[in-house]
């Protein structure tokens, strides 16, 4: 096929995406068509690396051929049982999830908000059974400029217009305090409170990192005062910021941690509620469930999709790549740039406003060969697959420098 024909297809399909697709999204226009590892090809043929990682759910790098095998395997013996019958494949998933992370007990669903409301009704039900919390009055408190996903309860203690606008009413139940703020957060417990919900970094607010102690001082609150700690680790989780998760950073252990996204290396949803502290014991037969949650393929993907996390020393690679990236972005010399921040491979380019937005930058990164994402306007996320290379990571600075210092090589 020549280049053109294969630019018309292209344009066919964002032609046709945009005719039949609710406007949801609005991505960069590049039509992706192969990946492996941490590249990715569109249909033209051109070659991109990729610096989003679907939002963190590709950590392993693309089509990771032992998860892939995994896939095919199962999908050729066993796809879905529902939880109905017991299959043979959730039991060793529980075994090693919970081997990996420490966790006492396992609730496994599908997409991340499904892990989230599941979080917020264990911990209400929780909080009336043993805590003795009057019925209906269970408060949990959250942080403003959070993402927890999309759905109604959870776009319902959303702070961005965006998220919230002409979709109320909303669910009730959620007291709101800055992020980062101990003091606010530990001002905000009433009686009622049974749970705190938080991102240890916020990925979706621009990679927002809490002061030091943040997350320990938290801890202790919900220790002291009786309140189950649920920590987000969604997008942080899983190798991400250089530990398996962020929470080890400031040696604290969440009550309920909630993975999801990398849990399946990007080839089908699967997402956890992990707890801790028997919170999970407090669900009965028929009071919560998935048709797909815990299905036969879910859990051999995502047992693969561990293994090569921690096999092949993904999270290792994260830590120092990371380190590395970030130093030497900071050392960019560019009047664009405000700051430059990350742990990991969970990395954030803030621009100054008056760069006109980080939109235009990532649009020039595109036609350098990198595939990366504003968010929040002014900041470019950089989060690659765990398994780059320190080669690639200089590939990638070299045009990220040609970017933000405007030079053309
Ligand atoms: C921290 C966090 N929580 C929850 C979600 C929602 O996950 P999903 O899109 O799989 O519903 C995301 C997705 O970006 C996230 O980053």
């Amino acid at each position: 096929m020549t280049q053109h024909a294969a630019k018309l297809i292209g344009a066919d399909l964002i032609g046709t995406e945009s005719r039949l697709g609710a406007y949801n999204y609005k991505p960069l226009d590049v039509v992706l068509s192969r990946g492996e590892g941490v590249w990715l090809w569109d249909v033209e043929g051109n070659r991109y690396l990729d610096c989003l990682s679907a939002y963190s759910a590709v950590n392993q790098g693309h089509c990771h051929p032992k998860i892939l095998e995994a896939m095919v395997e199962q999908a050729s013996k066993l796809t879905l049982t529902s939880r109905a019958f017991r299959n043979d494949q959730l039991a060793p998933f529980y075994e090693e999830l919970a081997a990996l992370t420490g966790s006492h007990k396992i609730l496994p669903m599908n997409s991340g908000a499904e892990a989230v409301e599941s979080a917020i009704k264990t911990v209400r039900k929780w909080g009336y059974e043993v805590r003795g919390v009057p019925e209906n009055q269970a408060e949990i408190i959250v942080c403003a400029d959070n993402f927890h996903g999309r759905t109604i309860s959870v776009v319902s203690f959303s702070t961005d217009p965006d998220a919230r606008g002409g979709f109320g009413p909303f669910t009730p139940g959620f007291r709101t305090v800055p992020f980062g703020d101990a003091a606010a957060m530990e001002a905000a417990i009433t009686p009622n409170t049974v749970a705190v919900l938080l991102e240890p970094i916020q990925g979706e607010a621009g990679v927002v990192i809490p002061p030091p102690g943040y997350l320990r001082r938290v801890r202790e609150l919900c220790t002291e005062r009786g309140i189950v700690m649920i920590l987000d680790e969604i997008q942080t989780g899983l190798g991400r910021t250089g530990k398996l998760l962020a929470e080890e950073h400031e040696g604290v252990e969440a009550d309920v941690t909630l993975i999801g996204k990398a849990l399946s290396g990007g080839f089908y949803p699967v997402s956890a509620v992990l707890s801790n502290s028997e919170v999970l014991g407090v669900l009965k037969p028929g009071q919560h469930g998935s048709t797909f949650g815990g299905n036969p393929l879910a859990c051999a993907v995502a047992r693969a999709a561990m293994r090569v996390l921690v096999e092949e020393g993904m999270i290792d690679n994260a830590a120092t790549q990371g380190a590395y990236f970030q130093e030497q972005l900071a050392g960019i010399r560019s009047n664009l740039v405000r700051e430059v921040r990350g742990r990991g491979l969970m990395l954030a380019v803030e621009l100054h406003p008056e760069a006109g937005g980080a939109r235009r930058y990532c649009e020039d990164l595109r036609a350098r060969g990198i595939l990366a994402k504003d968010t929040h306007d002014h900041t470019i996320r950089i989060a690659p697959p765990l398994v780059i290379t320190r080669e690639q990571v200089d590939w990638a600075l070299e045009r990220f420098d040609a970017v933000l210092t405007g030079s053309h090589s």
